[in-house]
């Protein structure tokens, strides 16, 4: 199910959540609570605004390069000054996800909430970015299930387990391969690529900057941004 806040004008601003509680897909645990609609709806914002929202949903290994892109990219959105916020994984993890480890239950529930929060931001008239490994498929594709078609745009950070290994800018692959890290992505569990992502981008071989003007370029073609002033 999805909801109805396509630009159109359309008085209709998210509709109730579909997912949450303890278990994915779930309904909520709570009994007796009843969804209250803004006042102001998210084609009201986008209208304000001057732009819609989207999400640009970064997946790839440790090290791929997800933050650096998601904020080079947040930079240059802001600089053309569209709303825009960047949720990050490891930033994340140190308050709303602190109770999470890596296992996999706690990796689907990390998504879970970045998926709820980052429709959130959507409603709110956001370009919202988050950068997280988010290294199964099915979990991203519930936090996609979320929100509309053309509101989650999946970018695949591909850069190949030797590059971000090699890169090891935190030591987390070194402290992972002698054992000091259990459940790592890449080494000791699983990254599930994305099979049809809106981007795949070649983290591992192109520069920032190409990698930057691929995004743009995607959210200009789609809609998402205003494209280049035509002179
Ligand atoms: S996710 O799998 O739940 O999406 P998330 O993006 O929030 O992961 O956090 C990943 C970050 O935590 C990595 O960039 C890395 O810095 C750090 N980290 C620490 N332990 C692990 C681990 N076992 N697997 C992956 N990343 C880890």
């Amino acid at each position: 199910m999805t909801s109805s806040n396509a630009l159109d004008g359309t008085p209709s601003p998210a509709s109730p959540p579909s997912a949450g509680g303890a278990t994915p897909g779930a309904g909520p645990k709570a009994t007796n609570i009843v969804w209250h609609h803004s006042s102001v709806s998210r084609a009201a914002r986008a209208h304000q605004r001057g732009h819609r929202s989207a999400i640009l949903w970064f997946t790839g290994l440790s090290g791929a390069g997800k933050s650096t892109l998601a904020n080079a990219v947040h930079s240059a959105l802001f600089e053309q000054g569209l709303a825009t916020y960047v949720l990050d994984g490891d930033n994340v993890r140190h308050g709303l996800c602190k109770d999470l480890g890596f296992s996999d239950a706690d990796r689907e529930e990390n998504i879970r909430r970045i998926g709820e929060v980052a429709k959130l931001f959507l409603d709110a008239g956001v370009v919202v970015l988050t950068a997280f490994v988010s290294p199964f498929r099915a979990d991203r594709d519930r936090a996609r299930a979320l929100v509309d078609a053309g509101d989650f745009i999946e970018i695949h950070c591909a850069a190949d387990l030797d590059v971000c290994e090699q890169r090891d800018t935190k030591g987390l692959y070194a402290k992972a391969r002698a054992g000091e890290i259990k459940e790592f992505t890449g080494i000791s569990s699983p990254y599930e690529e994305p099979q049809t992502p809106e981007l795949r981008i070649d983290t591992g071989g192109q520069s920032l900057e190409d990698c930057v003007d691929q995004v743009l370029g995607y959210l200009q073609h789609n809609g998402v941004i205003p494209g280049p002033a035509q002179g």
